[in-house]
């Protein structure tokens, strides 16, 4: 049970009450929302809405009531007592208005300091899922599209993780494939003795796969020969197998190192692994009578979808879609994962439909129902440059992930050192300070936005100190820790012996704002929607800064342990949200 959750919370306060206000109506299930102010007015913090849906049911019955506000009296007359609430109200057609009380709001604040904010962790009905990310490709460089899915994919697996959920965060890298016969006979034209084969050597694997490309496309000789290594190598001839290793592991070395730069986590699960289980899972497919021919071609035809799956090509070879239909049946079956989670751009979507139709159409998913296992495709929109086109360099190259993430780095660090704070720090701090900036504002810039989105990729809007960025929330985080150093307090004996008062609206407005991060999250995590989190931070941010700071003061007052506490505990939700989006906090500026 979490006990974070406000909304379920008051939700339970509904259930003991919808069920005594109508008898005759059962499972009723509370809608709670928490109140969006409009126009400045508000008349409670949360609201049920229920009332309205009852009466149209039971208006043409027999009843007590005499309309949907009547309903709402009813319903909130029936609630139990309970510390959480301080007053209700009904509004207009029976909804029914809830006021938190700032004592139990302050007492949840300061159970969470102590307890840790791990307590106020969503809870999820399912143990274990996977989240297939990044998976870039063999011997291709990583670009923005693979960085989007990294970002997105790393805040979905720590959403689930902090909610409690094993997850399997899987690098699906294209390891596999017809492109692997060019670039291994390529291999062994340019280094006849393995031996000579580095990284250092091959250099740059883009450019590698560029001029074996020009060869495979101008010597036909040659084609055959590539064409021939695939058949080896498929057919586990020790030498291509050794070739094709050693160009993976280049590969994989620099992905490592754009991973470790971001921090995050991959297990590497690629096309290669899957490739046993093809001929099973097509043969389960084709005793199901799903399997039909098709120009030459083996396919799987979906409801809905006039073109068909292809599942072996007409020269006999697997695919991108025979992989990922053994992929997910090896996930739902050997892994027991209950949510698989794929993030590519949205030009993959039709492919996911296909193959959750074909896996619904093999019993192996259940209808959409939202039962488990369950299968999401989440796709992003481009990157696009400045001048609204694709996301490219000057000589219209792919973006490099490891240039870009250097240039985020240099901004915020020259930005950095513009500080008179900074000037007196050691290089390690600046260093450190630099990359946190610096990585955290190309996440937060995607983050941020709807994930369908194409965005925009701007150096200057995302390293700007003001405004909806990392920039701003790491500031804003490092400015609250230095008014609680400033008061020279020790804020763990603080914790343990101070009270909470929210008696000023805006020190309650904050509270508020805090004890809603559970919801949040929730919500966040469960409809895949980091900018939900993201929007949550700033505000957050905002309350802080524009209502509590400005208007209530911290040290010096009477009320300054009270005030510590509401900073601290501004300070941890802040660094949750920084943890979930992947962002490493910065204490100092
Ligand atoms: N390697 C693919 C690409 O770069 C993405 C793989 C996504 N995952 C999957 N199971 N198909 O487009």
């Amino acid at each position: 049970e979490n006990v974070g959750n406000v909304k379920r919370q008051l939700a339970k306060l509904f259930e003991v009450s919808l069920p005594a206000t109508v008898p005759s109506e059962t499972d009723i299930v509370p809608l709670v929302d928490a109140c969006i102010v409009k126009s400045g007015v508000r008349f409670g913090d949360y609201q049920c809405n229920n009332a309205m849906g009852i009466w149209s049911k039971i208006r043409g019955e027999e009843t007590e009531f005499r309309g949907p506000a009547a309903v709402g009296q009813a319903i909130m007359n029936n609630l139990p007592p309970s510390d959480m609430v301080e007053s209700c109200s009904v509004a207009g057609p029976g909804f029914v208005n809830v006021v938190l009380s700032r004592n139990w709001i302050a007492q949840s604040l300061i159970k969470m300091l102590i307890d840790g904010i791990d307590t106020w962790a969503p809870r999820l009905p399912i143990k274990r899922a996977v989240v297939d990310f990044s998976s870039p490709n063999i011997a291709k460089e990583m670009h923005v599209g693979h960085l989007r899915s990294t970002i997105i994919g790393d805040t979905f697996a720590r959403m689930l993780e902090f909610s409690h959920v094993e997850v399997l965060r899987r690098n699906h890298v294209g390891d596999w494939g017809t492109q692997f016969g060019m670039l291994i006979e390529f291999l062994f034209e340019k280094f006849p003795n393995p031996e000579d084969v580095k990284e250092a050597a091959i250099g740059d694997l883009q450019t590698f796969y560029k001029a074996s490309k020009v060869r495979f496309d101008s010597d036909p000789e040659f084609k055959h020969r590539a064409q021939q290594a695939v058949v080896r190598l498929q057919g586990g001839e020790d030498k291509y197998h050794k070739a094709w290793k050693q160009i993976c592991e280049i590969s994989r070395t620099e992905f490592h190192r754009v991973y470790e730069r971001l921090g995050v986590k991959l297990e590497e699960k690629g096309e290669s692994f899957y490739n046993p289980y093809i001929p099973g899972v097509l043969e389960e497919l084709n005793k199901k009578g799903m399997i039909e021919d098709n120009e030459g071609a083996r396919v799987i035809f979906v409801p809905g979808i006039k073109i068909p799956l292809i599942v072996v090509k007409s020269d006999g070879g697997y695919n991108y879609a025979s992989t990922d239909l053994a992929a997910l049946r090896y996930r739902i079956n050997e892994e027991k994962a209950e949510w698989i989670i794929y993030l590519t751009d949205v030009g993959q979507q039709q492919h996911f439909d296909m193959l959750f139709k074909a896996a619904k159409r093999a019993g192996w998913l259940p209808a959409d129902d939202g039962s488990y296992p369950k299968a999401t495709h989440v796709g992003f929109g481009l990157v696009l440059g400045e001048d609204g086109k694709r996301f490219r360099t000057r000589s219209s190259e792919v973006v490099r992930l490891a240039d870009l993430l250097d240039e985020a780095k240099n901004r915020s660090k020259t930005a950095l050192l513009e500080r008179d704070t900074a000037k007196e720090w050691p290089e390690e701090e600046v260093e450190k300070t630099s990359q946190a900036v610096g990585y955290g504002a190309v996440k937060y810039a995607d983050l941020k936005n709807n994930k369908l989105t194409n965005y925009t990729f701007n150096f200057d809007q995302m390293l700007n100190d003001k405004g909806n960025t990392a920039v701003y929330l790491l500031y804003a985080h490092a400015r609250i820790c230095s008014i609680i150093r400033k008061s020279g307090k020790d804020i763990e004996e603080v914790k343990r012996n101070a009270k909470m008062a929210l008696d000023h609206e805006d020190e309650r407005a904050l509270g508020l704002h805090l004890v809603q991060f559970s919801e949040v999250v929730e919500e966040a995590c469960i409809n895949l929607l980091p900018n939900v989190l993201c929007e949550y931070l700033y505000n957050l941010s905002e309350i802080f800064t524009k209502k509590f700071y400005s208007n209530c003061q911290v040290v010096g007052s009477a009320e300054e342990s009270s005030r510590l506490l509401l900073c601290e505990a501004t300070a941890t939700v802040m660094r949750k949200c920084f943890h979930l989006l992947g962002i490493e906090p910065v204490y100092k500026i």
